[in-house]
């Protein structure tokens, strides 16, 4: 039996449950809590800020899916027009537990990057196969610069290095879940982050499965 996941209110001192803490009953780990992912989302705005000081505009593409929660606060506690969230969808793993090894990215509209900084949000950074590719992209785009934010860096040797410019906090290298990383699209409303019981993996998976932290 794992604590449930909460989530502290804005307005006052409360905790109530996250939206999706029946699923925490699934978690085997919370290995972060929303309290820990409220108080860094308070650190990398700061951050942002501070850096984008003396632009009018920076565009902040989106890998969709799961960046879409980190974004949602970010761009609450960020509370400026100047930063233009713009939703990207991009692909590597397709649901399953394991990179495809391939980045896709889907149904982009026209943008004008041109000379203006670019600042790529993401939701992890595990092998970098997503966040280089994409980076290279935009790169191509002849912006004025493009930096990088992920929630989450992954403890493990990163096959496609990508110099990171914000970095939220460091997990262990174990197939997590919440706060919008999913197993089979489940999960990613967990405003906590955890680790699956074993038995909720698919048998095909587990040989991919690395065994939970005690
Ligand atoms: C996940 C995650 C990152 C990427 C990180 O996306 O959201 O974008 O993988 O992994 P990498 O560093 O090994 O490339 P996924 O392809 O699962 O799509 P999703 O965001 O829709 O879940």
């Amino acid at each position: 039996m794992t604590e449930s996941c909460t989530k502290k209110n804005h307005s006052s001192d409360n905790t109530t449950p996250c939206s999706a803490h029946e699923t925490c009953q699934d978690l085997h780990q919370i290995l972060i809590t929303s309290e820990q992912i409220q108080k860094t989302i308070e650190r990398l705005a700061s951050s942002i800020q501070d850096t984008y000081a003396d632009y009018d505009c920076v565009m902040i593409p989106v890998l969709l899916k799961g960046a879409q929660w980190f974004a949602n606060d970010l761009s609450e506690a960020l509370n400026h027009d100047k930063f233009q969230f713009l939703p990207i969808s991009v692909s590597s793993y397709q649901g399953g537990m394991q990179s495809t090894g391939q980045v896709r990215i889907d149904k982009v509209e026209k943008i004008d990057i041109s000379g203006r900084p670019v600042l790529i949000v993401d939701d992890i950074y595990d092998t970098g196969l997503t966040l280089k590719h994409v980076k290279q992209w935009f790169e191509s785009m002849e912006p004025a610069e493009v930096k990088t934010c992920v929630m989450f860096e992954k403890d493990c040797d990163h096959a496609h290095e990508v110099a990171l410019d914000f970095v939220g906090l460091p997990v262990p290298d174990e197939f997590i879940v919440g706060y919008g990383l999913d197993y089979q699209e489940q999960y990613r409303e967990l405003c906590c982050v955890g680790i699956l019981k074993p038995d909720l993996i698919e048998p095909e998976d587990r040989i991919e499965y690395a065994q939970p932290v005690s």
